[in-house]
């Protein structure tokens, strides 16, 4: 109740600074939405020259939730590859992190792109999906949001997930324990281990069912948008009702990457290198007890969702 108090609260303190502007997403409901919008101008705030042709910065009109190594960034760059879509560099961790989020939606708005009118803002946190305040909080923001949600097999995202924290030690030169000594308790499964839960996505998925309906939160699969990006990439443009800009010929299979990259005007790039790393090879036994761990959440997942997913 606090945390909704206080989103109230900052959202009556932000709108009472602020101008309207048109409204600019096609089939989003008016009300809070609408306010949200003028909240969204803050034009009093941008130093005079900043906002070049009309351009400002707007709250996110959609936000990638998560998960974390779901294929995140892949999802926003690809999004990226639309002309009406303004995506924020960085991972903003406003609703998550109190330093930031006490500080309120003008210090939101203030991490967005300048966009035109007729673009959508988009950002990616993907700690945002199994935080347990941020439905509440994004809410709050508008309720009308449209989410987005990539999520690829438990499993796998586990060795990810594992893969990340290793590597940001070999950077530091710090020794970082196998996933093996985080994966086995006393010769059983180590359910304590914080990316078994990061994996389970009922539980996470239920908090965000208590305050968005199933048809505000698409669900990317992660696994499909590595082998195959395009089709994925249409769905997300028709959720969001983009128009259909982007093409197969933004795609290219890089064999020494291993990965779909991206072709956007004669420029091509890859993720970079963080992205796509290889798994640490764990006894199949193992790995068999994970896929078995996460069996029973799985069809839970898919009962919650009404959808199921290739998964182990
Ligand atoms: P791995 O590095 O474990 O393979 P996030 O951006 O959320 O951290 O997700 C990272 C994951 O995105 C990578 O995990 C990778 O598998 C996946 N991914 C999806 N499409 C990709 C692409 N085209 N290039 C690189 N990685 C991609």
């Amino acid at each position: 109740m606090a945390p909704l108090l206080l989103g109230a609260v900052m959202l009556v303190a932000q709108l009472q600074l602020v101008p309207s502007r048109p409204a600019v997403v096609p089939g989003n409901e008016p009300g809070q939405l609408e306010l949200v919008r003028k909240a969204a101008t803050l034009q009093e705030e941008i130093p005079d020259g900043a906002a070049p042709n009309g351009s400002a910065q707007q709250l996110p009109q959609t936000i990638i939730i998560g998960v974390r190594k779901g294929g995140t960034r892949a999802l926003l760059e690809m999004l990226s590859l639309h002309p009406d879509v303004a995506a924020a560099e960085n991972e903003v961790h406003f609703f998550d992190w109190e330093e930031h989020y006490s500080q309120g939606l003008g210090w939101y708005l203030s991490q967005m792109p300048f966009s035109a009118p007729h673009q959508l803002t988009v950002e990616k946190t993907p700690a945002y999906f199994t935080s347990p305040k941020v439905p509440e909080r994004v809410h709050g923001m508008n309720p009308a949001i449209r989410l987005l949600l990539i999520l690829r097999d438990p499993s796998e995202r586990v060795l990810s997930d594992y893969t990340q924290v290793f590597y940001n030690h070999v950077q530091k030169r710090k020794p970082y324990p196998s996933i093996e000594e985080f994966l086995v308790r006393d010769g059983r499964l180590n359910v304590d281990y914080k990316a078994l839960n990061r994996s389970l996505y009922h539980l996470h998925m239920e908090n965000w069912l208590r305050f968005f309906p199933l048809r505000r939160i698409h669900i990317v699969d992660g696994d499909r948008l590595i082998r195959d990006p395009f089709p994925e990439i249409q769905k997300v443009e028709r959720f969001l009702r983009l128009s259909p800009q982007i093409n197969a010929s933004n795609f290219y299979f890089n064999k020494t990457k291993g990965f779909y990259c991206l072709r956007d005007g004669g420029r091509d790039r890859c993720l970079h290198e963080s992205k796509g790393r290889a798994h640490p090879q764990v006894d199949p036994r193992l790995l068999n007890k994970l896929h078995e761990y996460f069996h029973e959440p799985n069809k839970k997942f898919f009962e919650l969702v009404g959808r199921t997913f290739d998964w182990h």
